[in-house]
């Protein structure tokens, strides 16, 4: 059965049992009652979760243009072609000084016989690199000269191997020391999948390391920064939080793959590379150039949550790699290091700046605190031997910052023994923040949107980490992003946002995903080496978190919430601050529907509302490079006679209504 009629299928159901009125005519109406808040809307409440998967990072906000620019890769010359015309006109040697430099052991020894050989270096870039005319690069390098005499030519080469862009560098690094050689230039055309070419001139012998390519147009013209376009996606969506680096990149395939954040910081060349464990996760989407640079790391993460306004909210290794990979656990007596990490973290984004790790702050350019005030342990970790790890954990940080708040795991999925076991001991142990998952078709999404209805109002509150409807099922690579997708997660939202009083945060899973570097769909925001977009989902994400409001207030049919009789799921917020009253009204069913919406409560209203709209008539519509806006919001406005609104909602909609009282 294809999506639609799946979905058709489940909504007639949901339509026959539920025990409404049989036509839309005779609906009772819906009343919203502004004066009779539930409770708060935590700021935090929509936010974004980020991961290194998909290319996400290297690849991808991060700007760098050269894959393997260090050399440090398994196969060190990946991404690296070497063009000369004879064997005998010179070489490039891949040396390893491992005793010396540990963090960043590997460069090339370019040796140029004669001035009339040929000899270059071609990188291939991630799937090609972006590049825009008119447009400056800032190329470096670090060199350095056992026998001076070679000039560096720069090109920027087009698919079709046409120079778009040229410089040339006279390196000045004298002797045997290492001096960083920069130099900028403009690109005189725009290629989809350019590549760099180094070509050598003279003849001489030149060690080169940290060979980069940053476009200037970085987010903030940062240099050495994020790809501004993706970033602004998020930006745009004004986000509440930030989670990051993951996801199972924070765990690792096995401990020595972990996330480590101290091996993050500072000068990049510095910031030891491992292999992403997304590289080989998945047989039927090998990824085999798909490294960690970490030339992204936690300070620059709690630069973005900065910049974008969200609360940051790093996760941590607790300990344990993996469960689906090698399920390493590190012994109890052996846990000491990396609860360490944990408190150190917490004074690197807060600590005076007299104190050891407020000091590295500072010296990376951010005295003043990033207010940290929240942290994961452990990812989706699982069972008995990760409830003493976080036990652990949190009484040591409990007892050092009383106030801090911890996001505990509940595991992989939503229900099941693991989850109930966990939910168990999280709750006896007043968890501050349970983690729940959920990549579910798109039928779980709005049979659930009761979810929380019933969940206990004091205690342990929800962070709904990752979610995601599956068109198809998890980690299939026929998942798509699509207008049932995006319905599906906006009625379930109504659910959260409902229960706000336990839902405090939630964001949707994975964020990005380069279009040739996938390895899991579906994404919220798809890009390719120029473009970016963001999907029916993506509109659904961002409607919710710049309409958030400040507090949760009843929308009820019948004295009972809308959580899919006739196919209708319903909430609202008032926000205290811009005096007005949101309503978010998703109509699951193919079928236009006629509301009839009271707000009870209000002195005045304002004479018309503002009605933004997701819709599509097709449940497979989808967004894509082409037609990045197939499916985006639409505004119009409603009427509002004295406190009624007459709302047509379109067949597969979501809408929300904004009113000013
Ligand atoms: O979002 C993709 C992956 O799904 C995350 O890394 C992991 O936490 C979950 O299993």
């Amino acid at each position: 059965m294809n999506n639609k009629r799946l979905l058709a299928a489940i909504i007639t159901t949901l339509i026959v049992s539920s025990p409404g009125p049989a036509t839309a005519q005779s609906k009772p109406g819906i009343i919203v009652s502004v004066n009779k808040p539930i409770a708060s809307v935590q700021p935090t409440m929509w936010g974004i979760f980020f991961e290194d998967i998909n290319f996400g990072a290297d690849g991808g906000i991060y700007a760098e243009l050269v894959k393997n620019r260090s050399f440090e890769f398994s196969m060190p010359m990946m991404g690296w072609a070497v063009y000369q015309n004879k064997f005998n006109e010179g070489s490039v040697l891949v040396l390893n000084r491992q005793e010396e430099n540990i963090t960043n052991p590997r460069f090339v020894r370019i040796t140029k016989n004669g001035v009339n050989d040929t000899l270059g270096l071609t990188n291939e870039g991630f799937r090609g690199m972006g590049i825009k005319k008119g447009l400056r690069y800032d190329f470096s390098v670090l060199c350095r000269q056992p026998t001076p005499g070679l000039k560096l030519h720069i090109e920027l080469l087009s698919a079709a191997g046409i120079d778009i862009g040229n410089t040339t560098l006279s390196p000045t690094a004298s002797g045997n020391e290492w001096k960083k050689e920069a130099i900028s230039f403009t690109a005189t055309d725009t290629a989809w999948k350019g590549k760099l070419k180094i070509w050598f001139e003279g003849s001489g012998v030149i060690d080169l390391d940290m060979i980069s390519l940053f476009p200037a147009d970085t987010w903030k013209n940062r240099p050495g920064g994020m790809r501004a376009d993706m970033i602004q996606l998020l930006a745009d969506m004004k986000p509440g939080f930030i989670r990051f680096p993951g996801g199972c990149i924070v765990e690792g395939r096995d401990l020595a793959g972990r996330y480590q954040w101290k091996k993050t910081l500072g000068p990049i060349e510095e910031r030891r590379l491992i292999v992403n464990r997304w590289n080989t996760e998945f047989a039927h989407r090998p990824a085999p150039d798909y490294f960690q640079t970490f030339g992204l790391g936690f300070f620059e993460y709690f630069q973005l949550a900065e910049d974008i306004g969200a609360e940051p909210l790093p996760i941590i290794n607790c300990g344990m790699a993996c469960q689906f990979n090698t399920a390493e656990v590190v012994p109890l007596n052996e846990l000491d290091p990396y609860v360490q990490d944990a408190l150190d973290l917490i004074e690197f984004a807060n600590g005076d700046v007299n104190t050891q790790w407020g000091k590295v702050r500072a010296s990376l350019g951010h005295p003043a605190p990033f207010n940290l005030k929240m942290m994961g342990v452990g990812n989706e970790n699982w069972g008995p031997q990760y409830v003493e790890r976080l036990k652990i954990f949190s009484k040591a940080i409990k007892e050092k910052y009383p106030n801090f708040r911890l996001v505990n795991s509940s595991g992989t999925d939503p229900d099941g023994d693991r989850f109930d076991y966990l939910n168990g001991e999280l709750r006896k142990m007043n968890a501050d923040l349970i983690d729940e998952h959920y990549y579910r078709r798109p039928e779980w999404f709005l049979a659930n949107a009761s979810r929380y209805d019933n969940y206990p109002r004091n205690g342990s509150k929800i962070f709904a980490g990752e979610y995601a409807a599956q068109s198809d099922k998890t980690v299939s690579i026929h998942n798509k992003n699509n207008m049932a997708t995006a319905i599906a997660e906006a009625a379930f939202m109504t659910g959260l946002e409902r229960n706000a009083a336990v839902v405090n945060m939630a964001s949707y899973a994975p964020l990005f995903a380069h279009d040739e570097a996938w390895q899991w769909t579906p994404d919220l925001i798809w890009v390719n080496n120029v473009q970016s977009y963001g999907t029916t989902d993506y509109y659904v994400q961002k409607l919710y978190s710049t309409n958030k409001g400040t507090h949760v207030v009843p929308a009820l049919i019948n004295g009972k919430p809308l959580t899919g009789q006739d196919s209708l799921y319903v909430s609202a917020v008032i926000d205290k601050k811009t005096n007005e009253v949101i309503i978010k009204i998703v109509n699951a069913a193919g079928t236009e529907q006629i509301n009839n919406i009271t707000i009870a409560g209000a002195k005045k209203l304002g004479p018309q509302g503002l009605v933004t709209t997701l819709q599509s008539d097709d449940l497979n519509s989808v967004n894509t490079f082409n037609e990045p806006q197939n499916v985006a919001p639409k505004e119009t406005s409603v009427a509002i006679k004295g406190n009624k609104i007459n709302l047509t909602s379109l067949p597969y909609s979501f809408s929300v209504i904004k009113i000013k009282m």
